[in-house]
């Protein structure tokens, strides 16, 4: 696809950075984005040696046997030994054997979307990663756009808002309709609780016939993807599922486009107030995550041209 590239508005027309937010942010922002096809390569190839997530990074029946021993990413001593029901939810094979695109957008949820007007080009990436079932459809098209290939499920929101699929699944399972015949990628082996909900939400899917594909996050490739960033200095918290995304992307992707990052209270240009998310009023609680932190990497790489991150209005 053709994407429109979008800068920041000219600095002259901007006040200062509101400093206690994400100091230094704006500078390093603001440079004009070009690719840097060998830190690109660099990085890639570093991620695809150090995490091989390109057939690691979801657990299909080919990369994890009747038998396997899974050890959970979010606790190390927790084991479950893979039985043929287990087995069966698994999909099949690497569901992009070999497969590379040109263009990925990588979709975070900041309410720093609200009013971008970044859904077309969001919409133009050959392939679109969005997390944790965000709200689409009217009313959000013209700013986060519709498409999905991927999209994430925190089991926080199937307890939350689903009440833990104890009761009737079909609302559950008509709600994913918006993302059509996308992956559904659930972190089923972080901790034991998430197991049977995750299964239970794989069920409901089979059961009532719908065309996204569960399919589980692999809990090896998300204990050495975050090995790999503590050696880079984020030594807090799990990683965020955006982030993990974005990595995902990086080894599968050539040009890879970052959306609805920005784990801050103030719209960088525009200074108006921003919500955590751009479908709801929840105030952000990274208890667990370390964003601003994550932020400062993103942004990093987008100074090295390896992904570029859009933090602007994209018209
Ligand atoms: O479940 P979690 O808190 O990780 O994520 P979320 O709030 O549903 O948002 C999805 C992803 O977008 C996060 O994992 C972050 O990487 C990113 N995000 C951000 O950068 N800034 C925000 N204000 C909210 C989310």
């Amino acid at each position: 696809g053709h994407l429109v590239p979008s800068g920041p508005p000219s600095p002259k027309k901007i006040p200062p950075w509101p400093s206690d937010l994400c100091k230094g942010c704006r500078e390093r922002y603001s440079k004009t984005w070009k690719k840097q096809e060998d830190n690109y390569r660099n990085f890639s190839s570093q991620l695809r040696s150090q995490c091989q997530g390109f057939d690691r990074a979801i657990i299909t029946q080919a990369n994890t046997p009747v038998g396997s021993n899974i050890v959970y990413s979010a606790e190390s001593k927790r084991t479950l030994m893979v039985t043929p029901g287990i087995f069966s939810t698994f999909i099949k094979e690497n569901p992009f054997p070999q497969k590379k695109w040109d263009t990925c957008a990588v979709v975070g949820n900041s309410g720093i979307l609200t009013n971008s007007s970044c859904g077309e080009m969001i919409d133009s990436a050959q392939f679109v990663i969005r997390c944790n079932l965000p709200s689409l459809g009217k009313g959000y098209e013209k700013h986060v756009g519709t498409k999905t290939d991927i999209v994430t499920a925190n089991p926080t929101i199937l307890v939350r808002k689903y009440g833990s699929l104890n009761g009737p699944r079909r609302p559950f399972v008509e709600s994913l309709h918006i993302y059509g015949k996308s992956l559904l990628l659930l972190p089923a082996f972080a901790f034991g609780f998430c197991t049977p909900l995750c299964l239970k939400a794989a069920y409901s899917i089979s059961d009532i016939e719908s065309p996204i594909r569960p399919t589980y996050f692999n809990p090896d490739y998300l204990r050495r993807l975050s090995n790999f960033w503590r050696s880079r200095g984020l030594h807090r918290g799990l990683t965020s599922t955006g982030l993990v995304m974005v990595n995902i992307a990086l080894e599968h992707c050539a040009n890879v486009h970052v959306y609805g990052f920005w784990p801050f209270s103030i719209h960088p240009f525009e200074l108006n107030a921003v919500k955590n998310h751009y479908f709801d009023d929840k105030t952000g609680k990274w208890g667990m995550h370390s964003m601003p932190a994550e932020f400062n990497q993103l942004l990093q790489l987008h100074s090295q041209g390896v992904l570029r991150l859009h933090l602007g209005n994209c018209r």
